[in-house]
């Protein structure tokens, strides 16, 4: 399974980069106006650190004004994929730009019937959304393991982003469900990086290393 990052924050981005475990990066309204700068500057500002998928997300609800939108966006970059809200309007957007060669990421999945309604319509990835669901008491695991298993079951090329990820066991347990991706907020990163025992190794080399003698 591969990770994506879910920021617009280039400097977390800079940073995740550099350890070499990113190999994308999703965003989405939320998350860019958080960063408080202009749309089409950040995504660019993304491409030039993370060379992989970087979503970017429509605004409009019709399918005309998604496929508008989604044709300017992707014209910026070849690397960019455009996410599409799962909707009657979604879908027919998502049939037109996988026409036109513009690969899509269809969000905001909870039910695997959305899932496959993407993938038919031409996805190239679906995003189910764990933590959301989850927070409604749903089983957000449960909901990427189905997806997972129908689209095998058929060989169903669209991949899965297991997204909405809010602690390192939902990116374990998304590996778990066979998701193709996990796309991760840099805060979860850090806690996958993080032991305890890792932490207190440390310290107990360094302390024993200085009972050597003549180093
Ligand atoms: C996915 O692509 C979304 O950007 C993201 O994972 C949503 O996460 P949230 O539910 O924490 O906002």
């Amino acid at each position: 399974m591969k990770l994506f990052l879910d920021t617009a924050n280039v400097n977390e981005i800079r940073e995740a980069a550099a350890l070499g475990v990113i190999s994308g990066v999703t965003t989405n309204p939320t998350l860019i106006a958080k960063e408080g700068r202009d749309f089409k500057e950040t995504i660019l500002e993304i491409t030039k650190i993370v060379d992989g998928p970087i979503s970017a997300e429509v605004v409009s609800l019709d399918a005309e004004g998604m496929v508008k939108e989604a044709m300017e966006i992707a014209s910026w970059h070849p690397n960019i994929v455009i996410k599409i809200p799962m909707t009657w309007e979604g879908l027919k957007a998502v049939k037109e730009l996988s026409k036109n060669g513009v690969k899509t990421n269809v969000t905001l999945i909870f039910s695997p019937s959305q899932a496959l309604l993407a993938a038919q319509a031409g996805a190239t990835y679906v995003s189910p959304f764990i933590g959301r669901f989850t927070d409604i008491s749903q089983d957000g695991i449960a909901l990427v393991s189905d997806i997972v298993d129908i689209f095998t079951l058929h060989d169903i090329k669209t991949k899965v982003i297991a997204a909405s990820i809010r602690t390192p066991m939902d990116v374990v347990n998304a590996a778990k469900a066979g998701a193709d991706i996990a796309t991760v907020p840099y805060k979860v990163l850090e806690q996958m990086v993080k032991h305890p025992l890792t932490d207190i190794g440390i310290q107990r080399f360094l302390e024993d290393w200085k009972k050597v003698p003549n180093k």
